[in-house]
């Protein structure tokens, strides 16, 4: 077993009491416990945290002043000064750390409609995107994830693949969510607004963004994430309703459903923007911005 040092375990466990969400109530129901089991978990959880340390006493601080002695005489000499002791090294920080992640458990009734609805897009014949597919890039994650994720549609290496978020975006995506959100990216959901991909990587059509509407308003519908995320403007557009290439949707909470929707740069154009400027950008400063914002509405301060 691999030794942890007790700020570790520390973190570990308020991981755990977040992702079981025990504290709220909520985990008694997504772990399908009786209140006396819910109750018998806390009480474990807590039984491992390490004990508290000592309350901090005030140290006497070496004092100048002369010290009163009987018979109203002052001594000559201050006090002798206590010891001065080296503070103890603060821990150090060791990287970040991946908030833990528990396996999901398995909501039979969610996993089977998703399965019936992916195996109908295996077969979809829905849009002309069907006549040049290799693979239906359909989606992946925790089906009870608190952040969703929705992008374009899929690439080259996610057509190849059958799966969204694979390629170079893909690779920035997984980086904001692992490293900049600290989730494995496997904790979140993540689906394309259209499941095939389009030929040469242009963007989808309004049509075909309509034909495939179907899938992806059941998968928002069971995963129930507390937060969506557009990535990029033609995810957001099409979750919004609104007419492709409006502007001015990032920076600002909006809402799909009742569910709170951020709309973030999509990874391919933070990379331009990077190419460009062979450094970071402003663009990257505010998608930054934005994954707080999501992290803080979806529970998590980062
Ligand atoms: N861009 C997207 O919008 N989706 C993917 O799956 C890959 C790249």
């Amino acid at each position: 077993m691999t030794d942890h040092s007790p700020n570790d375990r520390l973190r570990l466990l308020d991981g755990f009491r977040r992702r079981l969400e025990l504290d709220n109530g909520m985990g008694v129901e997504y772990l399908s416990l009786g209140k006396e089991e819910a109750k018998r978990l806390g009480e474990w959880i807590e039984s491992a945290r390490p004990p508290a340390a000592p309350p901090k006493t005030a140290r006497p601080r070496p004092s100048a002043k002369p010290v009163p002695v009987p018979g109203g005489r002052r001594s000559a000499s201050p006090a002798p000064a206590p010891a001065m002791r080296r503070p103890a090294p603060a821990e150090k920080w060791t990287g970040f750390s991946l908030v833990p992640f528990v396996e999901p458990v398995d909501r039979p009734d969610r996993r089977a409609e998703l399965a019936e609805l992916e195996k109908q897009a295996h077969g979809c014949e829905d849009c002309r995107l069907c006549e040049k597919r290799t693979n239906v890039a359909w989606g992946e994650g925790d089906l009870a994830a608190k952040v969703m994720f929705v992008g374009e549609a899929p690439g080259r290496d996610e057509d190849e693949q059958g799966r969204p978020f694979v390629g170079k975006s893909g690779r920035l995506l997984t980086d904001i969510i692992e490293k900049g959100m600290r989730i494995e990216r496997r904790s979140v959901y993540i689906a394309n607004v259209v499941k095939c991909r389009p030929p040469g990587n242009r963007e989808p059509r309004e049509d075909e963004i309509a034909a495939c509407r179907k899938y992806l308003d059941r998968q928002i519908a069971v995963v129930g994430p507390k937060v969506l995320v557009a990535v990029g403007g033609v995810a957001g557009c099409a979750l919004l309703g609104l007419p492709q290439k409006s502007s001015g949707l990032r920076g600002n909470w909006r809402e799909y459903a009742g569910i709170p929707l951020r709309v973030i740069y999509h990874p391919s154009y933070l990379l331009r923007q990077r190419a460009y400027e062979n450094d970071r950008t402003e663009a990257d400063r505010v998608t930054w911005e934005d994954v707080k914002e999501v992290m803080r509405r979806a529970g998590r301060d980062g």
